[in-house]
């Protein structure tokens, strides 16, 4: 198998395999199997997770709230939308916020200079704020492929000490101003003086009941309140009181040690640090990022950073308070009392899904800087009779302290005995309802292996099917429609599945079609007529399990009905991941993430171009709101 085209999942798999099977799973799979789960369960247990099938339906019903036909899958090199409808380019990979810096370079695909300067590589969540008639835009850059930013080195591996800071400097977050062109198309003001780039050497802030923990003291830090940078930053959140918060997902992956004889501890273990990272040399240039000369330097990663968008000058803060895992997205949500609820994702096979309450209250008017800076931390415990509870992270529930809590997240969430998720990636609140939805994209790994803590996976009620490859989106209902209280209902909304391959649990809820069919839900988030947007990161082979799902896409839920529509199909090899409007609701913003990753897309620009990451603008062809 090639190194080179492991997806983050692969190498984190071979770097830091799973237990192998062990007797207590061979007798889980047994009981399922006896219980004839992979057949006629469906009827009584499956079903009984979903609600309303029968308003579910598998055909277009006339009259229906979405606006727009259903596109076919296929497996284009471009992006697909309904009749009606437009898109083009926002931003791309590598393109300038400043003049004077050398626009995209397709041979040498730019430098570290020019990258620092420039738009990053493989946006992901992004958001948009407006103050005093200005329009600024937030978009993480999560990570790099080798073989694009340095496909022109053989192989794709760095060369020189620029290759590897060009690739760091891919990474972090770029805040930018857009306007109006004359055609009423977006475009990045250049030389605004709200642009800025923030990367993995920008300094920030480590706040909250972690800050000044010894574990998260180095040599270069001795206070522990003082760190460098933000990387692999996936799903994002807004607060109501105009901050962007940038998650941090896969911060292992960065970190290696020159050492070969180094020991990595079984805590860092436990969030995939290793003694060798994924290809990106950080280490090499920055020995920071060798955990035999800085062991504490993986626990400075792994958090929520709160931004201020419009000053550019701030100290982007990292909110400990909000726990310290592989952060997806922050979906926040101030609550009848006031509080600020913020959701959380841990996308790892068999972690957990958060949720923090903030000690402060929310005022409109006010200051609410310090609001995310401490609350208590929950983690979700989902019962099979269809209800669930917030279990309390605290010293009482887990023997630790609060700091240990927030730096050993995932640990303190094994020691109550939350229910282990199958990779929960974005949560969405919706705001005609009290009710938050989850996208659990998949998970091979279900009712086969413990998670990485050792904590066994047996298919349970939100994650009823073992190897799930198409994932699933749950949703609950807060008690007394109160997102900050103890207790929920729950259910699925859907099922991802291939009703043309499968005849049982894997052909996906009623929902979902011959018409409408994915896999591995990802992005996720409400417009404000309450439709729900779903983007999808899964496999594109278009065969097998996968037949007739064509490329990555994006869809739309009616979460009354429950009927699911195809609204975009993504070009070949891509993602379809991060979602914003515009102040005016006319134009949608959505990121394309990795086309060809493969080696098989020229998009957007086709020809024999380099494949780039980017926002693209999609707008009625009549003006009309469009979400
Ligand atoms: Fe960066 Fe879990 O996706
Ligand atoms: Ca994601
Ligand atoms: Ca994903
Ligand atoms: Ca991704």
């Amino acid at each position: 198998m090639d190194h080179e085209d492991l997806s983050f999942d692969e190498h984190d798999e071979l770097l830091n395999p799973r237990p192998e099977e062990t007797e207590f799973d061979r007798i889980v799979d047994t009981a399922l199997s006896r219980r004839g789960f992979l057949g006629g369960v469906m009827t009584f247990g499956l079903g009984t997770f979903l609600v309303g099938t029968t308003a579910l339906t598998r055909e277009a019903q006339a009259g229906d709230r979405f606006g727009f036909a259903q596109v076919a899958a296929n497996t284009d090199d471009t992006i697909t939308v309904p009749e009606g409808f437009e898109w083009e380019p926002v931003v791309q990979w590598g393109d300038p916020l400043w003049s004077g810096v050398e626009g995209f370079d397709d041979v040498t695909r730019g430098t570290a200079a020019t990258q620092a300067r420039a738009f990053g590589d493989n946006n992901d969540g992004m958001s948009i704020f407006t103050r005093n008639g200005r329009t600024v835009m937030a978009i993480n850059n999560e990570y790099t492929n080798r073989k694009i930013i340095w496909g022109n080195r053989p192989e794709g591996k760095p060369e020189t000490g620029d290759d590897i800071e060009k690739g760091m400097m891919a990474h972090g977050v770029s805040v930018f101003e857009v306007a109006r062109d004359e055609k009423g198309a977006w475009q990045v003001v250049l030389d605004s003086e709200l642009n800025r780039r923030i990367t993995p050497r920008t300094e920030m802030d480590l706040t909250g009941p972690a800050a000044g923990h010894d574990l998260l003291k180095t040599a270069a830090d001795p206070s522990g309140t003082k760190t460098l940078g933000t990387w692999n930053n996936c799903g994002n959140g807004e607060t109501p009181w105009g901050t962007y918060l940038t998650c941090e997902e896969n911060f292992n992956g960065y970190f290696s040690a020159a050492d070969e004889a180094h020991e990595v501890s079984a805590e860092l273990k436990r969030y995939g640090v290793s003694s060798k990272d994924w290809g990106y040399g950080w280490a090499k240039i920055d020995e920071r990022f060798d955990v035999s000369k800085n062991p504490n330097e993986p626990n400075r990663a792994g958090y929520v950073v709160e931004i201020d968008p419009f000053d550019p000058t701030s100290t982007p803060k990292k909110r400990t308070a909000l726990g310290r895992f592989k952060h997806e997205n922050a979906a926040v949500v101030i609550a009848a009392n006031g509080k600020a609820v913020v959701y959380l994702g841990d996308d790892e096979r068999g972690e957990f899904l958060y949720r923090f309450v903030s000690h402060g209250t929310y005022a409109a008017t006010g200051d609410n800087s310090d609001l995310l800076e401490s609350g208590d931390l929950f983690v979700a415990k989902f019962h099979d009779d269809m209800r669930g509870e917030w279990l309390a992270l605290t010293p009482e529930t887990t023997g630790m302290s609060d700091a240990e809590i927030r730096i050993h997240t995932r640990q303190a969430a094994s020691k109550v005995g939350a229910t282990t998720m199958d990779r929960p990636e974005w949560v969405a609140v919706n705001p005609t309802k009290a009710e938050a939805y989850v996208a659990l994209t998949n998970n091979k790994n279900r009712g086969k292996k413990p998670n990485k803590g050792g904590d066994d996976t047996p298919a349970n009620g939100p994650n009823p099917r073992v190897g799930n490859n198409y994932g699933q989106i749950a949703r609950w209902m807060p008690d007394n429609e109160d997102h900050s209280a103890p207790g929920f209902a729950w259910n699925l909304f859907a099922l991802a599945g291939n009703p043309e391959v499968h005849d049982d649990a894997y052909a996906g809820s009623e929902n979902i079609n011959a018409g409408n069919m994915f896999n591995s839900p990802d992005g996720m988030a409400f417009d404000e007529t309450g439709l729900l947007w779903i983007q999808t990161d899964g496999k594109y082979s278009n065969e097998g399990d996968f037949a007739g799902m064509g490329n990555n896409q994006m869809l739309c839920g009616d979460t009354v009905t429950g009927e699911i529509r195809r609204f975009m199909v993504g070009p070949k090899e891509c993602e379809v991941t991060g979602i914003c409007w515009s102040p005016d609701r006319r134009t949608m913003f959505v990121g394309i993430q990795h086309p060809g990753e493969k080696g098989n897309s020229h998009f957007p620009r086709g020809g024999t171009s380099v494949p780039r990451s980017g926002v693209f603008a999609i707008r009625r062809t009549d003006g009309g709101l469009i979400g």
